[in-house]
């Protein structure tokens, strides 16, 4: 059964912006891409970049602006470099309010290998 938390007002979260969120013990990124809203975790996939910060949306499009990783927040899918799946917590728009299953927290697995610094990465 879907347990629906109201996470904010959709008002709170303009188009193409960003916004976290502490609901209880679970700490959510709200994303207006303009034809709806996702609610994921707040972490980058690849690495622990917090999305809020460094992510920038635009044409449906989330890129972290670590490694320029992105996704299509209309689909749900990978887009250009990305190599991980987002996850994405079941949310709906309801009296102006943003709901979201948070029953269940989401994380990734790191890997060893993604612990590597800018240089590393650059070189
Ligand atoms: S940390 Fe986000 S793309 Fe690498």
């Amino acid at each position: 059964m879907t347990n629906w938390t109201k996470v904010c007002a959709a008002s709170d979260v303009p188009e193409n912006e960003l916004r976290k969120y502490d609901i209880g013990d679970i700490e959510v990124v709200v994303a207006n891409y303009g034809g709806g809203f996702r609610v994921f975790p707040p972490f980058c996939p690849h690495m622990f970049e917090p999305l809020a910060v460094s992510g920038m949306l635009k044409d449906n499009v989330l890129t972290c602006g670590k490694h320029l990783w992105q996704w299509d927040l209309a689909t749900g899918e990978k887009h250009g470099l990305s190599e991980k799946d987002m996850l994405f917590y079941d949310c709906k728009e309801d009296g102006g309010e943003i709901h979201a299953d948070l029953s269940e927290q989401l994380t990734y697995d790191w890997e060893e290998e993604d612990e590597l610094d800018d240089d590393d990465f650059f070189s």
